[in-house]
């Protein structure tokens, strides 16, 4: 819920330009924007041939009497590609519960939405060494009715949620651990291989061993998102060997 309508076209302007200038880093990565509902349209006609679309959230419920609501298929309609969901942030301060992310997730795929969905333990639960058992959980659930046809896929963002906003990112070390986990916990009970994204105070400056960590397919950016040099730099920063 950053910025205005004004600010992100702005953003979204530069990130084109700062993209569109730059083969190489077109060649390598692939980038989406994922605003708030209400400025989705708008982002959408600035985006560019190298910027996906996604939104932050959206209702299980198909169509109907569901007030503040925004359905999978007004995403698709608005040119949406990805949803995150299952953010920290939905779970913590919305109440949502990984039954609720599970129908989320399960409405998305049958809309043709990539869903991006958030895991990951709080900084109690890390202490009491339960991060395994608690992503394992937030996964089983929203997996245990979800079967894939041949063309969906989804990317699952590991994010620590002591890591969230708080410019300390989860150290290379715990990072591989975790996603070494996820990779083997996917494939167990999906029988695939998804990408795994980390999030947690990822900036141009650690951006680089982030990237380059096992089992790391990409970044979701809160943050350091919100400006274009620090967004395009960790692109450069991550694409440096
Ligand atoms: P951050 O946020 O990059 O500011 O830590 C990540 C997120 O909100 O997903």
């Amino acid at each position: 819920m950053n910025g205005t309508l004004e600010s992100a076209e702005i953003l979204v302007q530069a990130l084109n330009q700062g993209i569109s200038e730059a083969p190489d880093l077109i060649e390598n990565f692939e980038f989406a924007v994922c605003p708030p509902f209400l400025h989705l349209s708008c982002v959408q006609k600035d985006l560019g041939d190298h910027i996906k679309l996604g939104a932050q959230d959206c209702a299980f419920q198909d169509n109907g009497a569901f007030t503040g609501a925004v359905s999978a298929g007004m995403l698709k309609d608005a040119g949406c590609e990805y949803v995150i969901l299952g953010h920290s942030e939905r779970r913590q301060i919305f109440g949502e519960a990984d039954q609720d992310i599970a129908l989320k997730t399960k409405k998305a795929l049958e809309t043709d939405l990539i869903p991006i969905l958030c895991v990951g333990e709080t900084l109690e639960e890390r202490e009491r060494n339960e991060q395994e058992g608690i992503v394992s959980k937030q996964l089983e659930i929203v997996f245990s009715d979800i079967v894939f046809d041949e063309n969906q896929t989804m990317l699952i963002a590991y994010e620590p949620v002591w890591a969230i906003g708080t410019g300390k990112s989860a150290s290379v070390f715990d990072i591989e651990d975790m996603h070494g986990f996820i990779h083997q916990k996917l494939l167990k009970i999906t029988g695939k291989t998804l990408p795994i994204l980390y999030g947690g105070s990822v900036t141009p400056e650690n951006a680089k061993d982030i990237l380059h960590a096992e089992n790391v397919s990409g970044a979701l950016v809160g943050g350091a998102s919100l400006k274009a040099e620090s967004f395009l730099g960790i692109a450069r920063e991550a694409q440096k060997g």
